[in-house]
């Protein structure tokens, strides 16, 4: 018995940081998607290969038994397997199993963790043919990235999950799926990969020696994701470019920007983008402008002038999939 699923990355569009503290935000699929194949096989191991394994010439196999007890998840497959053990805390013990892992050569901090557990969720669903729920696959997927790396609001998993373009609020679970149409965005690649419980460990820090100004700048992050949530549904781009702006202005203000993140930001601007933010955690990772047809290629241009590397991805892709 075999099964596959796929999932796209993501891309935050408003309300990062603030939806850790159960506010809404917007966030849309991107085509980095990743494609997880499992296979039952005789035995109690899982055998698992990633790509980065299989550069290394290596396959990893662990016993099934051990992973109820494990308390830390290695780095080059620990999505994986918090993923089969929620799976079978709830829905039992799994035969053996081969799982092998495919993906973009650089996800640029796009969301390949949350792709990854949500398409071995996905799979795992496949593989005992059970109905394909998508809220309890997003339930189960977020309850593993929880334990490898203790911190976050979920909405990548939503993303993964759900597809498309969201709002999402982790309190009161809700997943709004947007109709919207093709968004008009460039991404820029700053370089350099964060860890994003870092960053939300010092806004919580801040949040905590200032908390009535972080808890002003997280209400109006609210009123942006409800006003940039009709501005996408009308496809008001330079009113969303606006948004976007005061967005990063908030961002800036809760200290997570960077040099490398604010000149491509800047620059895009300045070559007639509607609007440019950073996007997720801070600290590096990646931005994005909003821009129409007539700006791109000069957008394009002035991000790589300003060191980051664009990137020309589709976003509003498909969420979820079995192969
Ligand atoms: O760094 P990313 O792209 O995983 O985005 C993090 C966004 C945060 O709001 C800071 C964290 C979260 O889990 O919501």
């Amino acid at each position: 018995m075999m099964s596959s699923a796929s999932a796209p990355g993501k891309l935050m569009l408003l309300g990062e940081h603030s939806v850790v503290y159960g506010h809404p935000c917007l966030v849309t699929t991107v085509d980095l998607r990743v494609r997880v194949c499992v296979e039952s096989i005789p035995g109690d191991r899982l055998v698992i290969r990633t790509p980065a394994l299989t550069k290394a010439g290596r396959e990893d196999t662990i016993n099934l038994a051990d992973l109820q007890e494990m308390t830390s998840f290695p780095a080059e497959t620990g999505f994986v397997l918090a993923a089969v053990r929620e799976f079978q805390r709830a829905f039992g013990r799994v035969e053996g199993l081969r799982i092998v892992t495919e993906g973009p050569e650089q996800s640029y901090g796009l969301g390949s963790s949350s792709a990854v557990t949500v398409a071995t969720m996905g799979a795992l669903f496949g593989l005992r043919s059970l109905p394909l729920d998508l809220h309890r696959i997003h339930e189960l997927s977020y309850a593993a990235v929880l334990a490898v790396q203790g911190k976050g609001s979920g909405f990548d998993v939503a993303s993964a999950t759900f597809g498309g373009t969201i709002l999402f609020q982790r309190t009161g679970g809700v997943v709004e799926k947007l109709a919207v149409p093709d968004l008009p965005i460039v991404i820029g690649y700053s370089g350099k990969k964060v860890s994003t419980t870092n960053l939300i460990t010092r806004v919580a820090e801040l949040h905590q020696r200032h908390p009535g100004l972080v808890d002003g700048m997280f209400s109006l992050m609210v009123d942006l994701v409800l006003s940039g949530r009709s501005a996408l549904l009308s496809a008001n781009w330079s009113l969303l470019g606006e948004l976007v702006n005061i967005n990063h202005g908030l961002l800036e203000s809760l200290g997570v920007s960077t040099v490398q993140l604010a000149k491509p930001i800047y620059a895009a601007r300045e070559s007639g983008a509607f609007g440019a933010k950073l996007s997720g955690a801070g600290g590096g990772d990646c931005m994005f402008a909003l821009v129409d047809d007539r700006h791109r290629e000069a957008v394009r241009d002035a991000i790589a002038a300003a060191g980051a590397q664009p990137l020309e991805l589709a976003t509003n892709v498909e969420g979820l999939r079995l192969d």
